[in-house]
């Protein structure tokens, strides 16, 4: 937890950073685990939402598996604890050499997108002489209500394949003879809120289900993927992890021997994390007054690049209420995290907490304008 006590220590370090509450980290891991047990899914973490390697071996701890996106997440995950007998490898590009290390590095299953995909896959196997297991991620047309650049399963999507190349894509499939498969994947955005956006999923997926069942296929795994949202108002509220699990075993409808996989990156991460920062300038705009703090898009991005919204509190003023842009030093006007918000009066040397930012935060930062990466802070070292 943020406190008086941490707000002192932050005061003597190097800022930006990430400060991690690990204690959040633990809660939210507990819930994932007590939910998932309870309803009989297997939860694979999305390291894309954070690979930070203490934050992964926390999460390894609690035996999840892994969704990766790359050789260098796979051997980060195993790297951390997570086992690649528990991992699953996504990506609409996945390069030969990184299929070549992932298959040698005996991982669950490849998530595959095309049918040059599946054929390089084959082939890369057949040098090995293994057999690949694979799950095949579809498209389901269905609109996720997030913003349009994290939104992956509509038609203009280049993500999954589409539903009408189904049958093509599965006599192919039985013609390869080093890949099997193993079932299928949907992801269909990121930062979901609406509940009913899961349960049109689930209906896709059952009529999915039918489908495959006409083609005498039988799936073991069905993984719905990642993508529910957390509440960035309210930086202390957990996500809604046990309505989301109990709408999809309620909703999907299971054949005997299948497996739910779900890969939660941001609800898993989202809420421990925090990025503090120092108040550089206060600069009088015509119609406002900057906050220029030292962290900037190259921290954080996502106000940026998604226009969103990140709670921001000053941990050191009491002072009375004033509106202020709050923005970093980075030469461009995207660089800009809120405007016109209510803070207490700031001044320069104040400490602020941008929240809500353990995923998607740290992971995304770049050296831009040649600045450092930010660095990382934990709740049990301070
Ligand atoms: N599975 C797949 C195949 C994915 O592509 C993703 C995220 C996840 C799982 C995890 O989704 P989550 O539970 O975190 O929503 N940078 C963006 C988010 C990009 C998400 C990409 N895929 C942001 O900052 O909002």
């Amino acid at each position: 937890m943020i406190n008086s006590k941490t707000t002192a220590k932050f005061r003597d370090l190097p800022t930006p950073f990430y400060f991690y509450d690990l204690d959040v980290l633990h809660a939210t891991c507990k819930k994932v685990l007590e939910e998932s047990s309870k309803a009989g899914f297997k939860v694979h973490y999305a390291v894309k939402a954070n690979p930070n390697p203490r934050i992964l071996n926390i999460i390894s701890s609690y035996g999840f598996g892994a969704d990766c996106v790359s050789y260098n997440e796979i051997e980060r995950a195993i790297s951390s604890g997570f086992k690649p007998s528990e991992i699953v490898f996504a990506g609409v590009g996945k390069t030969d050499k990184d299929i070549e290390s992932a298959l040698k590095a005996d991982i669950l299953c490849f998530n595959c997108e095309s049918i040059p995909e599946m054929e390089v896959i084959n082939s890369i196997a057949e040098k090995q002489d293994k057999v690949a297991f694979i799950a095949l991620r579809i498209n389901p047309y269905i609109e996720a209500h997030t913003h349009k650049y994290i939104t992956t399963g509509v038609a203009e999507s280049k993500f999954g394949i589409n539903t009408w190349e189904l049958k093509e894509v599965l006599e192919r499939l039985l013609s390869l003879k080093h890949i099997s498969l193993k079932g299928i994947h949907f992801h269909i955005g990121s930062q979901i809120t609406k509940m009913s956006v899961f349960k049109s999923l689930c209906s896709r997926i059952n009529e999915l289900q039918e489908w495959f069942l006409s083609q005498n296929i039988d799936l073991e795994i069905i993984n719905v993927g990642g993508g529910l949202g957390i509440d960035y108002t309210n930086p202390d509220k957990p996500a809604r992890i046990e309505d989301y699990f109990s709408l999809i075993r309620e909703f999907v409808k299971l054949r005997p021997g299948q497996f739910i996989h779900v890969e939660p990156g941001r609800s898993l991460v989202g809420q421990c994390g925090s990025l503090i920062s120092k108040v550089l300038f206060i600069k009088k705009g015509s119609n406002t007054t900057f906050a220029v703090i030292d962290a900037g898009m190259t921290d954080l991005v996502r106000p940026a690049l998604y226009q969103a919204s990140h709670k921001i509190e000053n941990l050191t003023s009491d002072r009375k209420a004033d509106r202020y842009d709050v923005v970093g030093p980075v030469c461009e006007s995207a660089d800009t995290f809120a405007r016109f918000i209510e803070l207490p009066e700031t001044r320069r040397g104040d400490i602020i907490a941008i929240r809500s930012a353990g995923a998607y935060g740290e992971a995304m930062a770049s050296r831009y304008n040649l600045r450092d990466l930010p660095g990382a802070v934990y709740s049990d070292e301070i």
